[in-house]
């Protein structure tokens, strides 16, 4: 496993991905404050949608150039980072442990005519009986994970990756790494 220097690009934000990010923007900030209603999800955090969207598109036009691509995200939140990679172009899945999330990740994605897959399930395939995704077939990772999640979720990549696969581990604000299998 290697680690990749991206050097950030700026790509334009289409309107409907902006809003997207409006949109999980509120809902996040709605989770926040009825953190009861959603499982008692403790401190829900979402990723920066723009920056999410710079590191998608200069992850895919730099290491992954000229094909079509799989996404998966772990952990996908809001679904946020999911449909921001399906509006690139990828074919994209959020795996979510919270059913709650999965409704209204999927509720964004019919209102805003955004194709994308979200499952319901842990990331880790030895929490599930049946696998939910075949992760060998997956171009590109990405999650936000709680800190305490972070070695596990590499272990995870270096694991269940296909060589050459990406994993963009972001940290918050415009912290993050990417590692290539
Ligand atoms: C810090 S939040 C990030 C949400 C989203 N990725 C984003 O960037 O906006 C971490 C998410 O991971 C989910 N999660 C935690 N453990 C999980 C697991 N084992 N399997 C699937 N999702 C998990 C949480 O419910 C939460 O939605």
């Amino acid at each position: 496993m290697e680690k990749i220097e991206l050097q950030p690009g700026h790509f334009s934000l289409p309107v409907k991905a902006n809003l997207v990010i409006q949109h999980c923007k509120v809902a996040a900030e709605e989770i926040c404050s009825h953190s009861d209603d959603y499982g008692g999800i403790p401190e829900f955090v979402p990723a920066d949608g723009l920056t999410a969207w710079q590191l998608l598109n200069s992850v895919v036009r730099q290491s992954l150039p000229g094909r079509e691509l799989n996404f998966c995200e772990w952990g996908s939140g809001t679904g946020l980072v999911t449909l921001l990679a399906s509006l690139t172009g990828m074919s994209a899945t959020g795996i979510e442990i919270d059913e709650d999330l999965i409704d209204l990740s999927r509720d964004v994605s019919r209102q805003f005519s955004v194709p994308a897959s979200f499952v319901h399930g842990s990331i880790y395939p030895k929490d599930n009986q049946n696998p939910l995704l075949d992760y060998n077939d997956v171009d590109l990772f990405f999650a936000y994970p709680w800190p305490s999640q972070i070695v596990k979720m590499i272990d995870l990549f270096k694991q269940v990756a296909a060589p050459g696969a990406i994993f963009v581990c972001y940290h918050g604000g415009r912290n993050y790494r990417v590692l290539q299998r």
